[in-house]
């Protein structure tokens, strides 16, 4: 699949999914093939019950279109989204490349998506398992200052009562309008305007590894100010590629997201749980963030590189380090070694 260009087998790959998804024998396949179930590996994140730690990372899925397959493959939990109030077709094409030799991503996707109205009626079927909603400002370049508050307000309050939890997403960094909530001053006004909103879904703010000490100090005491839910650590790094702002991906971000979750988990003291995300592609990076702090993980880069046993592996290797370090559950791990 690497001889094609890597947007088009995404699409592909999505069109395939939503035709097999459909077909009960495929779907119990898929199960008795991919997922197995653990108790040791159950954990209560969040106030929701997750089978497993390993989710889908935010951006594969954006649309919500693959739920119910990913959950086939044995990942724990589906994150969709980035959606916003209104429809994006996003930055130009070409805007996924791969790094083969450095298991790497770089995009400047630019957050497209159908809009939040149009995915209402996907999210509002039942499952059996957790499905985070992923939201951000809209992008289509006409929405300025406050009217941006009241767009991601808008999403919110449309995919909160559905969603199992809420990643708001201020780390993009391919879009130019995406930075503004890293300002805390915006953030603090955003975040009041999320509260007020009384939703009783738990809130949780999507992070990039490149803020400073500084940076990072601040975003979090504005969140704990507005008792933020939980943090996703983290967003792709920011690079310069063919004279262009993109996302990098992958093994090369493993470390600094890392590092990041051991910071927040230090500044929180370990109270307020975090979703790892960030060149997980086997157990053994997966247990590392863990260990630094992280309750969950999420795979994209590694589900492209590893393919679809990823999430099966993953959980079948925790096991062993589980039982190594001599931990029955999976939640015994989270920030020992932060
Ligand atoms: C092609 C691509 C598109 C992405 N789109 C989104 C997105 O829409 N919203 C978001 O919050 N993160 C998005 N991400 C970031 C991932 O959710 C994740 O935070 C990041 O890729 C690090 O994880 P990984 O190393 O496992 O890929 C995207 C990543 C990639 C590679």
């Amino acid at each position: 699949l690497f001889c094609f260009d890597a947007e088009s087998i995404h699409d592909f790959i999505v069109d395939a999914g939503k035709f097999a998804q459909k077909i009960t024998p495929f779907n119990y396949a898929a199960k008795k093939i991919f997922r197995f179930d653990d108790e040791r590996l159950h954990s209560k994140v969040f106030n929701i019950g997750f089978d497993n730690p390993v989710g889908l990372a935010a951006g594969f899925d954006k649309n919500a279109e693959l739920v119910d397959l990913f959950y086939g493959l044995g990942f724990g939990f589906i994150e969709v989204g980035t959606l916003s109030a209104k429809p994006s077709k996003g930055a130009d094409t070409p805007r996924i490349f791969r790094r083969v030799k450095e298991e790497a991503l770089i995009n400047s996707m630019g957050l497209p998506n159908a809009g939040i109205d149009s995915v209402i009626s996907r999210l509002s079927k039942k499952r059996p398992y957790p499905v985070g909603v992923n939201i951000a400002q809209s992008t289509n370049g006409c929405i300025y200052a406050d009217e941006m508050i009241e767009d991601v307000a808008y999403s919110f309050s449309k995919a909160a009562p559905l969603a199992d939890y809420i990643a708001l997403n201020i780390s993009c960094p391919n879009v130019r309008a995406g930075k503004s909530f890293e300002n805390p001053y915006a953030l603090d006004d955003l975040l009041a305007e999320l509260k007020k909103r009384n939703e009783k879904v738990s809130l949780l703010v999507k992070l990039s590894p490149d803020l400073s000490l500084h940076g990072l100090e601040e975003i979090i005491s504005v969140c704990a100010m507005h008792s933020v839910d939980g943090y996703v650590i983290s967003n792709t790094k920011r690079i310069q590629h063919n004279n262009a702002q993109k996302g990098l991906s992958g093994l090369p971000l493993q470390k600094a997201s890392t590092d990041m979750i051991k910071k927040v988990y230090q500044l929180t003291n370990g109270k307020i749980p975090i979703i790892g995300v960030g060149g997980v592609d086997s157990a053994a990076s997966a247990y590392e963030k863990i260990s630094a702090g992280a309750s969950l993980v999420q795979v994209y880069t590694g589900l492209i590189y590893q393919g679809p046993m990823v999430a099966k592996q993953i959980n079948n290797g925790l096991l062993e380090l589980m039982e190594k370090d001599g931990y029955s559950n999976i939640a015994h791990a989270v920030g020992k070694q932060a």
